[in-house]
């Protein structure tokens, strides 16, 4: 089956609410992300308010991309192209509409708990408990939507993206339960290595069970659709789909390659890695075939652009992914920026860009007007662009000087003045991304509800 767009009523208030909460989620995250890099050239900057303190705003900034902007833009994408798919309304807007509001509250709590001190202080685990517990019945309510308009589907054949964003959403509610440890409200964390191994299969899954596939089945939709070529090959993704279920489950441990870990866990961790060339490569071929002779296509249409980067990003981020995974490699690589590198290029890079890419195919759809302005869209393009190409240069450098640095010996406070430069490089183009988010946020307000545009 191909992607089609079957005429299903235009307006999607659920889609509408998930695209608001992902700019609005953008501009803040950015916010937060300045705050850290400021504390990172300067410790004394904003007087030391304990309240967004490095220590309080890393997370901060951490958990609002990841669940502020990231997921909910791809699942504003999902909100919209799964009823199309599926020939069908969804199943509950009015349960749509709850769910996006209850979704930002839950993000606020948790932040505001991580900003009063009240963390569980495990990566990518840091939200209080009560938090917990909302995200998951956050995630509920969505897999509850998707899961009963696919029931009542009129389509019977189930379009790759929807295995992608259905697999996302149902195995995410299970992992964050395990990997936040939610049966323990008090410590939400088990004890000693165990943690360590529960903590990092969860930690590992948030960009393998959910960015990942919920980013590959928004390129999945529009690419075919911008360019008008059918998808290059059915086999190919049923390949990737399933390659990737089994073996990205499997690649937590190389998180932990320097920790005293069973051997055999780290030997599956590092295997798994090297393998993830199968489900990257088979879903990039089919991809890139499927666009193949339209990248004029591609070029002129915004968010095709956005999600065409998006799959560069991830071809780059998963051919280092998978050096990394290497101990020789991690040796010099592991606990310093090169990590942070790799992350933005991951999380922004791939899964952001793509996640604005999905908003930007969806605006004109669900509102039925054009772009207010696709001169601020390409402008935003091109800030996060230069942004993330920048933070993976720099960020790069930094994460090899750090590294050779501990690997000889050298003590840490001697590399510091050498790394302060960079910093001030990672914070100035942290800027362009910024003012990226802020314009992004004004074109899709002014898209949804001030936009005197032509109806289409
Ligand atoms: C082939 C696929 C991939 C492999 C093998 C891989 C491998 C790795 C490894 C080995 C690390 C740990 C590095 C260390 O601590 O020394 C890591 C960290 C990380 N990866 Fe990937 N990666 C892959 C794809 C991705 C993708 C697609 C994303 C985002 C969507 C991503 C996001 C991250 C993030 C955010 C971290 C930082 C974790 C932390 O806070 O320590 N990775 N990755
Ligand atoms: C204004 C733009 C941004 C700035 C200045 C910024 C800055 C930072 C800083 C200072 C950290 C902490 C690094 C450390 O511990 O040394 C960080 C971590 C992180 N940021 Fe950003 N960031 C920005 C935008 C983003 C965006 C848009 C995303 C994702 C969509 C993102 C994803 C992440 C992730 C996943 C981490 C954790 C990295 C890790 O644990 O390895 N950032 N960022």
């Amino acid at each position: 089956m191909e992607a089609t767009e079957a005429s299903l009523p235009k307006k999607n208030p659920t889609a509408m609410a998930f695209t608001l909460t992902s700019a609005a989620w953008f501009a803040l995250a950015t916010s937060l992300g300045m705050i850290a890099a400021g504390y990172l050239i300067a410790p004394d900057f904003l007087a030391n308010i304990e309240y967004i303190h490095f220590g309080r705003a890393r997370p901060m900034h951490v958990n609002a991309v990841l669940f502020g902007f990231v997921t909910p833009g791809l699942l504003a994408a999902a909100f919209y192209y799964i009823p199309r798919l599926l020939r069908t309304e969804l199943f509950s807007h009015k349960l749509g509409v709850f769910t996006a509001v209850f979704w930002n509250i839950t993000v606020l709590w948790g932040l505001i708990g991580v900003s009063l001190g009240y963390t569980q202080g495990r990566e990518y685990a840091e939200l209080p408990w009560s938090a917990d517990i909302m995200v998951v019945i956050s995630f509920a309510l969505v897999g509850f939507n998707f899961l009963m308009t696919i029931h009542r589907r009129t389509e019977p054949i189930l379009y790759v993206s929807i295995w992608y964003i259905t697999a996302a959403v149902v195995l995410t509610s299970c992992t964050y339960i395990l990997g936040n440890v939610i049966w323990k409200p008090n410590t939400g964390a088990l004890v000693g290595i165990p943690d360590a191994i529960i903590l990092w299969f969860y930690g590992h899954n948030v960009f393998g069970l959910l960015l990942t596939p919920m980013g590959l089945g928004v390129a999945y939709y529009v690419l075919p659709l911008v360019t008008r070529n059918p998808l290059y090959s059915h086999t190919l993704s049923l390949i990737g789909f399933w390659s990737l279920i089994i073996v990205y489950t499997h690649i937590g441990t190389h998180h932990l390659l320097q920790v005293p870990l069973p051997t055999w866990l780290k030997t599956i961790g590092i295997v798994d890695s090297i393998a993830m060339v199968i489900p990257v490569m088979v879903v990039l071929i089919n991809l890139w075939y499927t666009v193949k002779g339209k990248l004029g296509s591609i070029q002129s249409d915004i968010a095709a652009k956005f999600i065409f980067t998006g799959t560069i990003y991830y071809f780059f981020v998963n051919i280092q992914g998978s050096m990394m995974a290497l101990p020789v490699v991690q040796r010099i690589t592991h606990y310093n920026n090169w990590v942070v590198a790799h992350a933005h290029i991951g999380v922004l890079g791939f899964a952001g860009v793509t996640a604005l890419g999905g908003l930007y195919f969806i605006l004109p759809r669900i509102t039925g007007r054009p772009l207010y302005s696709r001169f601020l869209a390409d402008l935003q393009y091109w800030l996060v662009l230069i942004g993330i190409t920048g933070f993976a240069i720099v960020l790069t450098i930094v994460g090899l000087i750090q590294g050779n640095a501990w690997y000889n010996g050298e003590t840490i406070y001697r590399t510091l003045p050498q790394i302060q430069p960079y910093y001030i490089m990672r914070a100035s183009l942290g800027l362009f991304i910024m003012l990226g988010a802020y314009l992004g946020l004004y074109n899709i307000i002014r898209s949804l509800y001030f936009n005197r545009g032509a109806t289409t």
